[in-house]
């Protein structure tokens, strides 16, 4: 039987290669971030922003926004325990939000965002980065997202890891 996991499951094989495409191909590190935001943004329908936050090397309490593809954000930079970003990388897990109206530490970007997740990139230990994607459905993210989005993470780790 076809339901919603399978079309997800369909969507994320589908999608990884390209992911990992973009990886490999050459360019700097922050046009491969680029363009994998446009490929989540561009290719999953409930992804209605899509970006990468860096960890400030200056100042590794703060989370500096980097690529992304959506519309602009007040939220350029995030410390460490605010916001959902700011928890995640207090936590280094992921933060999954279906209904951000419900959270009191959050960080409105636009009053379309009904959910949130963010998925710390981790090297050696430390929140490197984070992804971080915002829906204007509610409720939209399910196991297959965070299994597909923690793969991609660990791609970017291993980009981060090589210097790249
Ligand atoms: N909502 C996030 C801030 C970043 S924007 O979603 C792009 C938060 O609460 O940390």
């Amino acid at each position: 039987m076809k339901d919603a996991t399978t079309d997800k499951v369909t969507m994320y094989e589908r999608l990884l290669p390209s992911v990992k495409e973009i990886i490999e191909r050459p360019g700097d590190r922050d046009k491969k971030l680029q363009r994998i935001c446009d490929l989540l943004r561009r290719e999953v329908p409930y992804f209605d922003w899509v970006g990468f936050y860096l960890t400030d090397a200056e100042k590794p309490d703060d989370l500096v926004l980097g690529p992304y593809n959506g519309a602009p954000t007040e939220h350029v930079r995030i410390s460490v325990g605010t916001g959902i970003c700011g928890r995640a990388a207090h936590t280094r897990r992921m933060f999954v939000v279906q209904d951000v109206s419900k959270e009191t530490n959050y960080l409105a970007c636009s009053p379309e965002v009904k959910a949130e997740i963010v998925l710390p990139i981790l090297v050696g230990g430390d929140v490197w980065g984070e992804l971080d994607i915002d829906s204007h459905t509610l409720a939209p993210f399910s196991s297959e997202d965070g299994e597909f989005l923690g793969k991609i993470c660990s791609l970017v780790a291993d980009l981060a890891r090589a210097g790249g």
